[in-house]
């Protein structure tokens, strides 16, 4: 799968997201170690706090099929009605990445002008936090 198609992935799932209060839709595409894809998108709630990111479900729905790392993941995001822009990852999606991230591992997000940036979890989250 190119890096287009993941992309594409993340852009289409993002169209289910629920957020009814930020208005903020998000999706993610992750391909794990035996090269399965797995979706999520932001799902929101009336008590705020408790909303769960589009990575934390792709990241959800990885461990429920037997995947138990991330070789690459795309994500997508933007306001209603905005296309996508580049939408890194949060700060606790973050570590949720990097529980399941090795130094191959990519972050791939588009910008508005659909250059391409692709991280290394390093370098989204340096000296990071592990038992
Ligand atoms: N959001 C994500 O789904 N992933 C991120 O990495 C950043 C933020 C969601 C949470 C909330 O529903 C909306 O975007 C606005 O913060």
């Amino acid at each position: 799968m190119t890096d287009d198609e993941l992309l594409d992935l993340a852009r289409q799932v993002r169209d289910k997201a629920h957020c009814p209060y930020s208005g903020f839709s998000v999706g993610a595409a992750l391909i794990d170690e035996n090269g399965v894809v797995h979706l999520g998108c932001n799902v929101e709630n009336a008590a705020y706090s408790n909303v769960s990111c589009a990575e934390a479900g792709a990241i959800s729905a990885m461990v429920a099929g037997g995947g138990t790392r991330i070789a690459k993941i795309a994500v997508a995001g933007g306001s209603a009605g905005e296309k996508s822009r580049a939408c890194t990852p949060c700060g606790g999606c973050r570590q949720r990445i990097d529980e399941f991230a090795d130094e191959n591992t990519r972050i791939i997000v588009k910008d508005n002008d659909e250059n391409w940036h692709s991280y290394t979890m390093d370098e989204l989250l340096p000296s990071s936090f592990h038992l």
